[in-house]
């Protein structure tokens, strides 16, 4: 099926079907953190609830990890990939709920820019299970790595190329400006297999939305407009606030993928841009796909 087919699906008679929840708030560092406890405890792991909460959705930390998961089997075929990279697994809780899914000859690398989160997770899942690493970049960003030295051009995913089948980041494009955003893609088209796929949950502008958005209101949890387009289908939700929420035209998307290698095979509507309650905050779900 073509994209526009499968597009075409979804975007008939204005209900969306769950795209497998993710998390959904691209600002979780900002919020008033859980008051309860010094730990969280996540599948066996007891993880400082100050590292949890950075990467997001307390109370439901395990919960949102297992729906990522369903995720990652509906759109990224996680039953048939032995090599996975994530991108901005913050204190690597996916990867531990990929501990008992990954084949005993498969590979997981994690990459964030936060160091304490990937201290922990290298200091903590690495030992358990030797298939599990780690890696930092120290990429500056006011609102995860105000510390960072360097940029995204000083980094590349150490893995080799067409090593990996299946590379995810659940709610991180949500925050990325477009070089980012390109030199990831390029990055992926390179470490993937071919038939690999990528799997990003995030904001995506389909026609109409951003007029639609203002008459709700803003969508999801926060509210969001996207109503600054700062360049051609790059949206910012409030360019006072770096790095902030960021969305993406789907035409811009299938741009950016072209011009990396890549093509968007798949895209799915979350619940974050319609007008029902506030809980149904699911980002939309874009699979890239290198041929
Ligand atoms: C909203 S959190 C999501 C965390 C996790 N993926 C999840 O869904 O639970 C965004 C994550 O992306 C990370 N991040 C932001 N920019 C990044 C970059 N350029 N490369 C890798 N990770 C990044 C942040 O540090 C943070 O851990």
């Amino acid at each position: 099926m073509t994209l526009r087919g499968y597009l075409g699906k979804f975007l008939t008679g204005g209900k969306t079907p769950s795209p497998g929840p993710a998390a959904s708030d691209p600002e979780p560092a900002t919020g008033p953190e859980e008051p309860s406890g010094p730990v969280v405890h996540h599948l066996g792991f007891d993880i400082p609830r100050r590292l949890a909460w950075r990467t997001g959705t307390l109370p439901d930390f395990t919960t949102v990890s297992q729906k990522h998961m369903v995720t990652l089997r509906r759109f990224g075929a996680l039953e048939q990939a032995r090599h996975i990279v994530e991108i901005g697994c913050g204190v690597g809780r996916d990867a531990i709920s990929l501990i008992p899914l990954l084949p005993p000859e498969g590979s997981y690398l994690g990459i964030d820019i936060m160091p304490d989160s990937i201290a922990w997770a290298q200091g903590h899942i690495t030992p358990r299970d030797p298939r599990f690493s780690f890696v930092h970049f120290d990429v500056a960003d006011k609102q995860h790595n105000p510390g960072g030295t360097e940029t995204m051009q000083d980094h590349r995913i150490p893995r080799a190329p067409g090593s990996t089948d299946l590379v995810y980041l659940f709610s991180v494009f949500t925050h990325m400006f477009p070089a980012d955003l390109a030199q990831y893609l390029r990055d992926f088209a390179r470490i993937l297999r071919p038939g690999g796929h990528v799997v990003a949950t995030m904001f995506v502008i389909t026609e109409g939305l951003p007029a639609h958005l203002l008459r709700i209101g803003g969508g999801g949890a926060r509210n969001l407009t996207f109503r600054h387009e700062i360049e051609p289908g790059f949206f910012h939700n409030d360019p006072a606030v770096v790095p902030g929420a960021t969305a993406y035209a789907l035409s811009r998307l299938e741009q950016e993928a072209a011009a990396a290698g890549l093509e968007v095979t798949r895209f799915a509507l979350g619940a974050w841009s319609r007008s029902g309650p506030p809980e149904t905050t699911g980002q939309d779900v874009v699979v890239f796909t290198r041929p």
